[in-house]
């Protein structure tokens, strides 16, 4: 084995193929090309992988690779108590700027850890995703100096504005997997990471929207319950940007815009965009931020836009760790996953991550705040305190009588019974349990026992969904591991139990 190794390494150490791991010096006086940012993005995850991984989420139209760089302590793996932060550039293709600035913060933040205390700190307690660029094929169209969008490259390459295509709720405006796999591609992250907090970045006018509801579905008002908290995740970013700041962009294009105070509501009608989405369906508060007046500016200008951005990208990472998180256990000390989290005086649930982990940002006050999950007694903390700054830890145990059954007799293993609604008696009154019951259970019965057995084993098991059928239920996958849940970089993965389920 080791004489195969040299032959095999030998000849291409001395043809001088060996990969190299050197990242060039930024200079901040070009725009990358997929290529050249392709490039770039490879060599820092082989540079600094004990912070930085890279992954594919998918494929443009043109199959160009939607690119993600991960940037945390333990980069490949899942792990428990951090919150989860997300960059999105360049989702239209000829608003270029962002692309090229989350490159420069992906460097800045790789190169700053262990020097600067403050990205040492946001690194190690931060599960950061930076996808520079959210539309490649779109950019490989643009053309640089163009300011208004007059050339190509907008939309994607079938011709789909893809900030407009995340609506799924009005049929008219349905389209195929095909049509913006770009699109599927980031819902189907969205959903899966259930990132806590996200800034997507824009360009052509200089200001900032987040989520609003449609008017159509809410009479009164159009402002969501969390718009307080929206405001001040907006000026965050707007305070530390010494042109937004100034509230007077002063776009050559559109010179008596004034944008009151940086901020404004979107409501886009019939169109959801991607804020709304990670809103409403994804667990996750984004903001929109449009970066400069020009859309693709001359790259002479790449460097005075990083120093504008640089304090107002970072700050608002920060607030990932606003409000108050903990963990959502059993009575046995596990993590419960997709328990609900709800908050006195919002209409905003938030649920919890694989490990029973939560997240709510909110601003500072006093709250109510209930736990729930099927098959568990919910659980409600009242008054507790969120200061400025750092979120209140905040952890909570359920009582459920399910659970209290499995845990009945240590001795007697967890099983499955059909009657999880049947209120709990002294426990000497309960019917022994049957090891199992053969026979058929319907897809909820099924559903509720595959959550409460990865909420009891989260450390050997991991569920999750791989995609729906056609009349929308999930079609479960349920990994059985000692490190489940986990990639593994080549490690083999075995144990898969894919359950098939037809009602
Ligand atoms: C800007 O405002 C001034 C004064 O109100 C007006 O005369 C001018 O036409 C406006 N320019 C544009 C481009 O709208
Ligand atoms: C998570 O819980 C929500 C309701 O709180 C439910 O709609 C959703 O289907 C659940 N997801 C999974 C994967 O169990
Ligand atoms: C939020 O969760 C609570 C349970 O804690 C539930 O009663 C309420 O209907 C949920 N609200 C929304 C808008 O889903
Ligand atoms: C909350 O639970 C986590 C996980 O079990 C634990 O590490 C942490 O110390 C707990 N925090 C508090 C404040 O109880």
């Amino acid at each position: 084995m080791r004489i195969l190794w040299l032959i095999l390494i030998v000849p291409l150490q001395i043809l001088g193929l060996r990969r190299t791991n050197k990242v060039y010096e930024e200079t901040y006086k070009v725009y990358y090309n997929y290529a050249d940012m392709t490039d770039r993005l490879q060599r820092f995850s082989q540079k600094y992988a004990h912070i930085c991984s890279l992954v594919s989420i998918g494929q443009s139209v043109e199959g160009r690779e939607l690119w993600v760089t991960r940037i945390t302590t333990s980069p490949t793996a899942d792990v428990p108590g951090k919150p989860r932060f997300k960059y999105v550039g360049n989702i239209h293709g000829d608003e270029a700027l962002s692309r090229q600035l989350l490159v420069y913060l992906i460097e800045y933040l790789l190169t700053q850890y262990g020097r600067d205390v403050r990205v040492t700190e946001l690194v190690d307690r931060t599960d950061i995703y930076i996808m520079a660029s959210m539309n490649p094929d779109g950019f490989e169209h643009a053309v640089e100096g163009d300011c208004i969008g007059s050339s190509a490259g907008r939309e994607n390459a079938k011709h789909y504005d893809l900030d407009k295509s995340f609506s799924d709720e009005d049929k008219h405006f349905r389209k195929t997997s095909e049509d913006i796999p770009e699109v599927t591609a980031v819902m189907q992250w969205i959903l899966e990471k259930k990132f806590v907090l996200s800034g997507s970045l824009h360009g052509g006018s200089v200001m900032a929207t987040y989520p609003f509801y449609d008017g159509s579905s809410y009479v009164t008002s159009g402002l969501t319950t969390d718009d307080a908290l929206f405001r001040h995740l907006t000026r965050t970013y707007t305070e530390n940007h010494p042109i937004m700041k100034m509230n007077n962009p002063d776009c050559p294009e559109d010179p008596n815009k004034s944008f009151g105070d940086g901020i404004t509501n979107c409501l886009i009608l019939k169109s959801w965009g991607m804020q709304n989405y990670n809103y409403f369906k994804g667990n996750c508060f984004e903001v929109t931020f449009g970066l400069s007046c020009c859309k693709y500016p001359p790259a002479s200008q790449l460097f005075i836009e990083w120093t504008n951005n640089k304090e107002a990208l970072l700050a608002y990472i920060h607030q990932a760790h606003i409000g108050v998180r903990g963990f959502v256990m059993t009575r046995s000390g596990f993590g419960l996953p997709n328990a609900t989290i709800s908050i006195s005086g919002t209409d905003h649930n938030i649920t919890t991550w694989m490990f029973g982990d939560y997240y709510r940002l909110l601003l500072p006050g006093r709250y109510d705040i209930t736990a729930s999950s099927p098959g568990f007694l919910s659980n409600t903390v009242k008054n507790v305190p969120v200061i400025e700054g750092k979120a209140t830890l905040l952890n909570f145990t359920l009582e459920g009588p399910v659970e209290e059954m499995l845990l009945l007799d240590p001795s007697e293993q967890p099983m499955i019974t059909n009657d999880r609604l049947s209120t709990p008696g002294p426990p000497t009154s309960r019917s022994p349990i049957h090891t199992l019951d053969f026979q058929h259970h319907s897809y909820d019965d099924m559903e509720m026992f595959l959550q409460l057995l990865s909420a009891i084993h989260p450390s050997i098991t991991y569920l999750k969904s791989a995609g729906r059928s056609v009349q929308g239920r999930n079609l479960y996958v349920m990994e059985i591991s000692t490190n489940p849940g986990v990639d593994q970089q080549g490690a083999i993965a075995y144990g898969h139990i894919l359950l098939h389920t037809y009602t």
